[in-house]
């Protein structure tokens, strides 16, 4: 593989799941969403909308939430509950900012703005994890207040959530798998 500093950051990036508590800086901040927003776009139609969450209430009462109704939930077996039942437990692995990204329309666009987000973060020193799981609650009947709460457009879906935040650990990289390619040439 070609070295350069894009190929060395898209090598080194992976999800972070421990973060220390300090914020960002608001130059991260809108470095990271000034990099999201030159995403490119069909058409240029920019059908996205980020909401960056730096409430510390929020993101607490959000992962309560969330904990109590897998607990309550019958149908998850208890290895998976065991994963929320600790005190600790926060849905952003206590990263300070979470992007929330949501779309109008096609959601492709959307994905490119936030891996813009995702390797920018990197770029700066700073880690991310994208949060999937919590859209299963966000999505549900409990999940609607915070989901109001986030002041999503009318019109707009909520995809993911990006966790960012500085480092508080080093994980290994995950295996890929190089061969799902195929060549007409
Ligand atoms: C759309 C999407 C949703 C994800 N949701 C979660 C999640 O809810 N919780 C989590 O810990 N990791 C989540 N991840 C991170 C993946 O588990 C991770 O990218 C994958 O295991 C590869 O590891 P790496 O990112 O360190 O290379 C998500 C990733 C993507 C792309």
């Amino acid at each position: 593989m070609i070295k350069n500093e894009l190929t060395e950051i898209i090598k080194n990036r992976r999800s972070i799941r421990k973060y220390k508590p300090e914020q960002l800086t608001e130059e991260q901040l809108q470095t990271l969403l000034e990099c999201g927003f030159l995403a490119p776009s069909g058409g240029n139609s920019q059908n996205w909308h980020v909401t960056v969450v730096q409430s510390e209430d929020f993101l607490k009462r959000l992962s309560a939430a969330n904990r109590d109704s897998i607990l309550a939930d019958k149908n998850l077996p208890q290895e998976i509950k065991d994963r929320f039942s600790n005190s600790g437990y926060s849905v952003a692995f206590g990263a300070p900012t979470v992007f929330f990204i949501s779309a109008n329309g096609s959601v492709v666009n959307a994905c490119f703005l936030a891996e813009h987000i995702v390797l920018t973060a990197e770029s700066l020193g700073l880690g991310s994890c994208y949060l999937g799981g919590i859209m299963q609650f966000l999505k549900g009947e409990n999940g609607k207040a915070f989901v109001e709460e986030m002041g999503v457009p009318e019109g707009y879906e909520l995809l993911y959530g990006i966790a960012v935040g500085t480092p508080d650990e080093q994980p290994d990289a995950k295996p890929r798998d190089y061969t799902k390619v195929n060549y007409l040439r």
